[in-house]
């Protein structure tokens, strides 16, 4: 889509005008004379025109050639990222209904602490031509955006170059989310990685396959593919346009189907589990983004893949594993799968000498029953790591909630058969999964963000969001 600087002449379908309940008088002298302007007025009167958080009101003039439709944003002071892109979101999603190629964008009322509402305007456009069953469906061609005049073309051509990149990263992980399992099988994934190359000459993607994994001795992460026909892959893909530098890992969970195995999963909603991949996902599309961007930083993906199937050949519940660091594992519950390949990709991303190590995991239930679907569950063992993501949160609407991290976890971890069992307790276990894995980054500055809730929606929308995909980003290009 074409993004130009809002000029008076240009006729565009649609104007998008943002108003507040508490402005309505403002938003009157923002349009001007003309018949829709004492419609609006009127309609204000009337209450027709209200202004609320969720309320749009659409306008239209045969004469002037003028649609406008007026998002209501509730009160000023309250504004908030959450609110924002929800309602361009819906708004965008009403006139996306009508075949329309060009919208306006008036975005000279927008104002959110630490928030770039250009990026993340074009960033909620671009997610609103994303359609699983037809990529052909995009309809817009145009949006004029209206913006101070304190923004230079030149800065407003790297914003724009940038949103581009991070929607098409969002929309790629959306689009692996949402692809079938029996299509997006691991092998799958690191085809898709593959295509990444031809995006950038820094870009190179490395897949190693079951047998290179067993000679790097990765029982952990073998032993739950080892029920399936599908062979687990292990994707390398590196981002490296700096010399000497030492790289950001980001490890993706990629449990392309997870059926939870020989301890198997109820039925109901188990369709769902083809997101267990959403790490994976967001791992890809942030690479993509990366590389798209051009971004002068050193970066590395790795995606753990496997599919966890029950089967003859499947492990059981208290198999015991040595991971590729030499801890042995007891396996008691074999749906406790995600820490098990995770913790051989962590061991293996130390090669690379990471500043930090990321990983994303759609790792358990709990985190979803802890803190419900808005933000990711974030653990860390290192507080300046951790305030670097949050502040990316901040900046990106792309929420976390950081979990503590006591010794007391790790203690309901021990067994008498192994060093370390794959689950705790009964209560906290989002946090004793992280736990888990902080056995295996001890000495590296790592972070763990479990994205159960918010990888993808439930219900009548369901759908892959692409989350933390605007996160990732924002934490790459910030910390150079
Ligand atoms: N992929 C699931 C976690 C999950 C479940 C995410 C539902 C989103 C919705 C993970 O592999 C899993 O099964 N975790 C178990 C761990 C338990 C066995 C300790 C869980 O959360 O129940
Ligand atoms: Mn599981
Ligand atoms: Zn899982």
């Amino acid at each position: 889509m074409k993004y130009v600087r809002n000029n008076k002449n240009s006729k565009s379908d649609y104007n998008l005008i943002f108003i507040y309940e508490d402005k309505l008088s403002s938003a009157t002298k923002s349009i001007g004379r003309g018949i829709i302007s004492e419609d609006f007025k009127a309609a204000i009167k009337q209450k027709v025109v209200t202004g609320k958080t969720g309320s749009s009101n659409i306008f239209s003039s045969k004469m002037y050639e003028k649609n406008i439709i007026f998002i209501g944003l509730g009160e000023k002071s309250q504004l908030s990222i959450q609110v924002f892109e929800k309602c361009l979101n819906s708004a965008l999603r009403i006139i996306n209904e009508y075949n329309i190629s060009s919208i306006s964008l008036d975005l000279t009322n927008i104002s959110i602490k630490n928030y770039n509402h250009i990026k993340g305007s074009i960033i909620e456009i671009e997610k609103t031509q994303y359609n699983f069953r037809d990529s052909k469906k995009h309809k817009l061609k145009e949006c004029s955006l209206k913006i101070s005049s304190s923004i230079a073309t030149r800065e407003l051509n790297n914003i724009r170059q940038e949103s581009i990149a991070i929607a098409n990263g969002v929309n790629t992980a959306r689009k692996l989310g949402d692809t079938p399992p029996n299509i997006c099988h691991p092998t799958f994934l690191a085809k898709e990685a593959k295509k990444l190359e031809k995006l950038n000459k820094n870009l190179k993607v490395e897949v190693l396959d079951e047998k290179k994994m067993q000679s790097l001795k990765m029982g952990s992460l073998l032993s739950v593919s080892q029920g399936s026909k599908q062979p687990a892959k292990l994707v390398i893909i590196k981002y490296m346009p700096i010399k000497n530098k030492q790289p950001i890992v980001l490890v993706g969970k990629g449990i392309t189907f997870d059926t939870g195995g020989i301890s198997l999963k109820p039925s109901p909603n188990m369709d769902e589990m083809k997101y267990d991949m959403s790490g994976a996902g967001s791992v890809i599309g942030t690479m993509q983004a990366c590389a798209e961007m051009n971004l002068k930083n050193n970066v590395i993906g790795i995606l753990a893949c496997a599919e966890n199937m029950p089967g003859s050949s499947a492990t059981r519940p208290g198999d015991v594993v040595t991971s590729m660091s030499g801890i042995t594992i007891e396996i008691l519950n074999t749906d406790a799968e995600g820490r098990l390949v995770l913790c051989d990709a962590l061991t293996f991303s130390k090669k690379f000498k990471p500043k930090y190590i990321l990983d994303m995991a759609t790792l358990t239930g709990a985190c979803l029953v802890g803190l419900g679907k808005y933000p990711s569950g974030l653990f860390s063992n290192s507080d300046e790591l951790s305030n670097k993501i949050k502040k990316s949160a901040e900046q990106t609407g792309d929420r976390v909630w950081q979990l503590p991290l006591y010794d007391d976890y790790f203690e309901e971890l021990k067994t008498n058969f192994a060093d370390i069992q794959n689950i705790g307790g009964r209560y906290g276990g989002a946090i004793t999964a992280a736990a888990f894995l902080a056995n295996f980054t001890k000495d590296q500055k790592w972070a763990h963000l479990d994205i159960a809730g918010t990888a993808w929606e439930t219900g009548n929308n369901k759908g892959s969001t692409g989350r933390p995909v605007k996160l990732l980003t924002d934490f790459v290009s910030s910390n150079k």
